[in-house]
Order: C-alpha cells, then sequence, then structure tokens
C-alpha cells in the first residue's frame, strides 16, 4: 500500500473531524450578542473563525484617540498616566486585552508589578 492511500483515510477523517468542529463551534459567550453585532460584523471573511484585526473593532469604535478621551477619567485610572488607550505602548491590539468570547484581561499586568487594578470590559 503507498503511503497517500494509507493517510488518506485519516486525512479525510480529520477533515470532517474539523468542519464539524467549525459547525459546533459557536463560543458559549458572545460578549456582543446584546448589542445587536452580528457574527459575521467580526468575522467578515465568512468561512473561518480568526481573530478579527483591529481595524474591524475601530470601525465600530472609532479611533484609539476617541477611545483615549472615553477612558481618560476613569475613576480607577490614576491621572490619565494608565489610561489602557494611551500608555507607552501605544497602540497595542484590542483584543490582547479584550476577548469577546472569555474573560478580558489587562495584559499591562504581564509587566507590571504591583498590578493595576483595572477591570477591562
Ligand atoms: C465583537 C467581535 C466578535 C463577534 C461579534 C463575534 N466574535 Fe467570534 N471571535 C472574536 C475574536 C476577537 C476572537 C478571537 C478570540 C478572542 O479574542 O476571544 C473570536 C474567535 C472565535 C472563534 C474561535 C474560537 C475561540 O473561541 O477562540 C469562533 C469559533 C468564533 N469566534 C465564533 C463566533 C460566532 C459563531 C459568533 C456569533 C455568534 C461570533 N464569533 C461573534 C470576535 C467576535
Ligand atoms: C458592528 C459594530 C461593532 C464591531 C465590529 C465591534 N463592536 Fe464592540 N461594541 C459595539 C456596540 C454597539 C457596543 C455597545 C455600545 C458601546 O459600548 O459602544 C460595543 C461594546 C464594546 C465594548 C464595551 C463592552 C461593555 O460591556 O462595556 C468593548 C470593550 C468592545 N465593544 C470591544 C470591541 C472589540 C475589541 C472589537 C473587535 C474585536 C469590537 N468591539 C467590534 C459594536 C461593535
Ligand atoms: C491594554 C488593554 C486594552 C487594550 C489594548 C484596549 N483596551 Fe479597550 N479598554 C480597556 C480597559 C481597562 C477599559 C475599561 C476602562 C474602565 O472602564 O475602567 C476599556 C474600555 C473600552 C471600551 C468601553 C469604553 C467606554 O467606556 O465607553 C471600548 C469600546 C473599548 N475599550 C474598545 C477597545 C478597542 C476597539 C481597542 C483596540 C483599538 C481597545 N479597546 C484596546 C483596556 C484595553
Ligand atoms: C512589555 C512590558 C510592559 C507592558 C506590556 C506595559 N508596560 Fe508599562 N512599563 C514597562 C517598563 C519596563 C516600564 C519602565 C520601568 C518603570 O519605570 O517602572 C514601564 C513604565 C510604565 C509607567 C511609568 C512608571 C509607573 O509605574 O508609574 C506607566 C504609568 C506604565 N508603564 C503604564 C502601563 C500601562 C497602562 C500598560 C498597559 C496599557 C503598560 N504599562 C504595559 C513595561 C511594560
Amino acid at each position: 500500500m503507498s503511503l497517500m492511500k494509507r493517510i488518506l483515510p485519516l486525512l479525510l477523517v480529520m477533515g470532517l473531524s474539523m468542519s464539524a468542529a467549525y459547525a459546533e463551534s459557536a463560543p458559549k459567550v458572545n460578549k456582543h450578542k446584546g448589542y445587536g453585532v452580528a457574527c459575521s460584523s467580526c468575522h467578515t471573511t465568512g468561512t473561518s473563525y480568526t481573530r478579527p484585526d483591529d481595524s474591524i473593532c475601530l470601525g465600530c469604535h472609532g479611533s484609539y484617540a476617541e477611545l483615549a478621551q472615553k477612558t481618560a477619567k476613569l475613576e480607577n485610572i490614576k491621572a490619565a498616566v494608565t489610561n489602557p488607550h494611551k500608555s507607552h505602548i501605544g497602540e497595542a491590539r484590542c483584543t490582547g486585552c479584550h476577548k469577546n468570547h472569555g474573560p478580558s484581561i489587562l495584559m499591562c499586568n504581564q509587566c507590571h508589578s504591583p498590578k493595576f487594578d483595572m477591570k477591562v470590559p
């Protein structure tokens, strides 16, 4: 038996289980659901659920500068120096902090200790 004949059934099974995984993989958490945002507004390719680029988020949420204004005066942000949308790390990737399908994280705290106390929606 050639190698291809032997691995072909395996490849088919893998292919089938991968497409089945896509069909069944609607995540349990979808924070944007309540805002009437369709899956396809973020997952624009229609064929796979890859992580959307920041340009897609910004298309609805405005520029980084506008976001920075919104979060400049929040109580738990110290004199704007810890503004998550305007810091020394610059325009960091949205999904580094905001997770649509699970708990968000404050990635600043991967470096900073004592940790910043900011809740990420
Ligand atoms: C606000 C944008 C947004 C919307 C709306 C959205 N997603 Fe996602 N999705 C993401 C991001 C970002 C990721 C990458 C993982 C992460 O950061 O949570 C992702 C990842 C996924 C994944 C990969 C598995 C995972 O959890 O990482 C699947 C599957 C998925 N989304 C399905 C859906 C479906 C189905 C819907 C509609 C019911 C949907 N998504 C709506 C942003 C979105
Ligand atoms: C189709 C438009 C649309 C897209 C695309 C979109 N959002 Fe939103 N998002 C909204 C709306 C509408 C709200 C609710 C009103 C608000 O807070 O601005 C919201 C709310 C949010 C909130 C606040 C949640 C809360 O409960 O306070 C965050 C954080 C957020 N979005 C991040 C993201 C990120 C990150 C992406 C890209 C992965 C993204 N959004 C893509 C429309 C969108
Ligand atoms: C370093 C982490 C971090 C990154 C990166 C980040 N955010 Fe945020 N974001 C936060 C935190 C923290 C808050 C909440 C501030 C508060 O309410 O105390 C927030 C709040 C928000 C809100 C709600 C603002 C409001 O009060 O109406 C939106 C919308 C949002 N972010 C979108 C984005 C988008 C879009 C990107 C990428 C362009 C992004 N964020 C990048 C940490 C981050
Ligand atoms: C890759 C690691 C890293 C990340 C991620 C990071 N920082 Fe920093 N940050 C540093 C280093 C290193 C310094 C300089 C050392 C110092 O002065 O403490 C610093 C200094 C600072 C300072 C001035 C010193 C202080 O502690 O008051 C602030 C404010 C700050 N960072 C805020 C942030 C915020 C807000 C984020 C997330 C949006 C962030 N940093 C993400 C590494 C990081």
